[in-house]
């Protein structure tokens, strides 16, 4: 018999403000054209002057419990992924552990940047499976207007504020590639990439900093890694493009989903698209993508799922769900 983290219910949460490519032309020499054909991207939220990330989250993980029918002291373990926390510290999680309600368990963020669903998820996993928590909510939540550089058109066109969440509770299970839950996790990075995606400020330099990128390298390491980590969980179970229901992708770019999908052989209606509607929201883009999934009637009970993710270290990784 195998413990297995089966999904329960899962929900999001999007800041009011919906901002338009149009928004960014009026500012800067860009165009709603340049975007929609080199991103995707046609629209993102913002979160409103005082909302924050830990807001988001709440919001999110209210509906997640909803959609779980459960409530916040049923959960033993709540893990924010975020690169965009309120504050230094206390940890965002704690911060959503109160507004919950929660007054057990214990709760922690963990920042992957744009891989930091995947990683969290991954970390709930091994909590459920060593038997150290039997509900973890996992969330995913970022407020990136507030690090974007507003002068810079070749990044602050691509980022968005939301939050997602997953509840995951302990199951037995047979063992195989046929079980509800996460099936396999593969993670990996190397800090030797830092300078081509990073913020340019943290405590330790006494600033707040702002996102700076290379687009096109960061391009180049998510086409070629992004595939491979997904073949990787793929043929830990011995399944193969053809087995898989759903991918669901970190939402940073229409052209890199694409890709990724066609070096998997899978066609775009087995994609979970979201990016035209949120940009690229970091660690909260898979919630986001399998709650609206969930929302659109895409994703169904049994289906198989590949969620895979790349960003700033480079971090990158994939997990396979049964949902
Ligand atoms: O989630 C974390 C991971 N992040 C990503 O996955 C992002 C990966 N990178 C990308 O998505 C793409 O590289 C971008 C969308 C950022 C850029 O697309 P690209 O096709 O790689 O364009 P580029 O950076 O090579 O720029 C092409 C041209 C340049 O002009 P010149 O030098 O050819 O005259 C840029 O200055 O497009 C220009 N450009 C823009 N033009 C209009 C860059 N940004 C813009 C813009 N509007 N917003």
């Amino acid at each position: 018999m195998t413990i297995r983290a089966v999904v329960k219910g899962v929900g999001h949460y999007l800041p009011e403000e919906v901002v338009p490519n149009s928004w960014f032309a009026d500012k800067l020499e860009t165009s709603d054209e340049w975007i929609i054909s080199r991103t995707g991207i046609e629209r993102r939220h913002f979160a409103a002057n005082g909302e924050t990330t830990s807001d988001l989250a709440t919001n999110a993980a209210e509906r997640a419990l909803a959609a779980s029918g459960l409530t916040a002291n049923d959960i033993d373990a709540l893990i924010v992924a975020t690169s965009t926390p309120d504050l230094t510290f206390p940890s965002a999680a704690t911060m959503v552990q109160a507004r919950l309600g929660m007054e057990r368990g214990f709760a922690f963020d963990i920042q992957a940047v744009c891989a930091g669903f995947v990683f969290a998820m991954s970390q709930a996993n091994a909590l459920i499976v060593s038997g150290q928590a039997k509900r973890a909510l996992v969330i995913g939540a970022e407020t990136f207007s507030r690090i974007l550089d507003f002068d810079d058109r070749g990044t602050c066109v691509l980022f968005g504020d939301g939050a997602g969440a997953l509840v995951l509770e302990a199951a037995e299970a047979d063992g195989t590639a046929a079980d509800r839950g996460i099936l396999t996790v593969d993670l990996h990075s190397d800090g030797r990439h830092k300078d081509i995606l990073y913020v340019d400020g943290g405590v330790s330099t006494q600033s707040t900093g702002q996102l700076r990128m290379q687009g096109k390298e960061v391009f180049r390491h998510a086409v070629e890694k992004l595939a491979k980590t997904a073949h990787t969980s793929l043929d830990k179970l011995g399944l193969s493009g053809d087995d898989i229901d759903w991918i669901v992708p970190h939402q940073a770019n229409l052209r890199i989903i694409k890709s990724t999908a066609q070096k998997m052989g899978v066609g775009m209606d087995r994609v979970v698209v979201t990016v035209q509607d949120h940009g690229n929201t970091s660690a909260a883009s898979i919630p986001l993508a399998l709650s609206v999934g969930v929302e659109r009637g895409q994703i169904k009970r049994g289906d198989l799922l590949v969620t895979e993710a790349i960003g700033g270290g480079l971090a990158w990784g994939s997990v396979i769900i049964r949902w």
